[in-house]
């Protein structure tokens, strides 16, 4: 018999295959598809930070009895609006009306409800200022887990690496302070120092870190002279990175590691858990195949550690992750002398 159950965020998950945070996992038609192909957990579609602020602005200005007793419940601290990006504002002026805060909370607990695999509800954020009330009703709603994608590009001239990084630590300090359920931090790379930052990341308290967002990447439009975004969806062969850093932060940070990047078959979920990965994070394989390729890559999984004599995830877990393999300089090689010589 093979076992592919495994914990991630100190939650039992009957495989670490994880539907990762979309539009694919915002309604509860498709979060139910989810559960019965079979995946392990699935992480919700974001709310965004300014999406709360805008919500709570609209509530305070209305002429509800209830904000005497948030105000002190909350302590003020929803009075404050501050947008991080100008261009949010506009985006969310329109998105709020249908996506409210109720709508993601009843969607947590309508999700706790109809399937059996854990929640991880999912909060969009880029400062420490005013929202983090929101994840107590998050806590609420019944939520097993919060994601918090924290992506700061720093393209600031004027912020150091330091005060860039400080930005995600009091994130996690002021979220603390709410809630008591696991919270994992889904981060991008741009981190002058990112094996010391990702440990100092797994000392606060967090109970795991997820290796990588993917941001949208600017393209130009050469016909019609603008810039464009392309390539929303990652490609099979875009996981080197995420196995990189999987490999050299494994067994070295104090929290679990999930792996998130162009993971679209069972060979590549295996690689992320040899590397030693507790959970992996799929989006562009569903966008692109739907979800029948669920039951798929659990089949391929048992098949390959059937042939490998593994009967647990635990067997092989990490096994090739930098601090186990013999030639660890392989996971840092980052200019090979002797392959770049051997191409002519
Ligand atoms: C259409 C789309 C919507 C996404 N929305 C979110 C989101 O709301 N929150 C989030 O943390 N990540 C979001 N992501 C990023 C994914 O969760 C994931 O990190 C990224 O796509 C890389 O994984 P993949 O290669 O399996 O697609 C989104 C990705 C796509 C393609």
């Amino acid at each position: 018999m093979i076992d592919l159950s495994c914990k991630y965020l100190g939650l039992q998950l009957k495989n670490p295959l994880v539907v990762g945070s979309s539009g694919l996992t915002s309604s509860i038609h498709n979060l139910k598809t989810i559960a019965q192909m079979g995946a392990g957990a699935v992480v919700l579609k974001s709310i965004f930070e300014e999406q709360i602020k805008f919500e709570a602005d609209k509530f305070l200005k209305s002429n509800n009895p209830q904000i005497q007793s948030w105000n002190e419940a909350f302590q003020g601290i929803v009075s404050k609006t501050e947008f991080y990006y100008e261009e949010a504002f506009q985006y969310l002026t329109d998105y709020a009306k249908d996506h409210t805060l109720n709508n993601y909370l009843s969607l947590i607990s309508e999700a706790k409800k109809e399937i059996p695999i854990p929640v991880i509800a999912s909060i969009n954020c880029t400062t420490q200022y005013d929202w983090q009330y929101f994840a107590r009703r998050i806590q609420e709603a019944g939520a097993d887990a919060l994601e918090l994608n924290v992506y700061l590009l720093p393209s600031d001239f004027e912020k150091s690496g330091t005060e860039n990084e400080e930005v995600y630590f009091s994130i996690i300090r002021e979220v603390r302070k709410f809630i008591t359920i696991p919270i994992s931090l889904k981060i991008g790379y741009y981190f002058s120092s990112l094996a010391q930052t990702a440990l100092k990341l797994s000392e606060t308290g967090i109970a795991g870190l997820t290796l990588f967002n993917r941001p949208y990447n600017p393209d130009i439009d050469l016909d019609n002279l603008q810039v464009d975004a392309k390539n929303m969806f990652s490609s099979e062969s875009e996981y080197s990175h995420t196995l990189r850093w999987v490999a050299l932060l494994s067994g070295k940070v104090n929290c679990d590691i999930a792996a998130s990047t162009g993971i679209h078959n069972h060979e590549t979920v295996i690689k992320q858990l040899l590397a030693g990965a507790d959970s992996v994070h799929m989006v562009s394989v569903f966008y692109k195949n739907h979800f029948d390729v669920l039951p798929q890559i659990v089949k391929g999984m048992e098949k390959w550690m059937t042939d490998h004599n593994f009967k647990s995830i635990s067997e092989f877990k990490g096994l090739l992750s930098r601090k186990n393999v013999h030639n660890p300089a392989a996971y840092e090689r980052v200019q090979f002398l002797r392959l770049f010589s051997s191409v002519e």
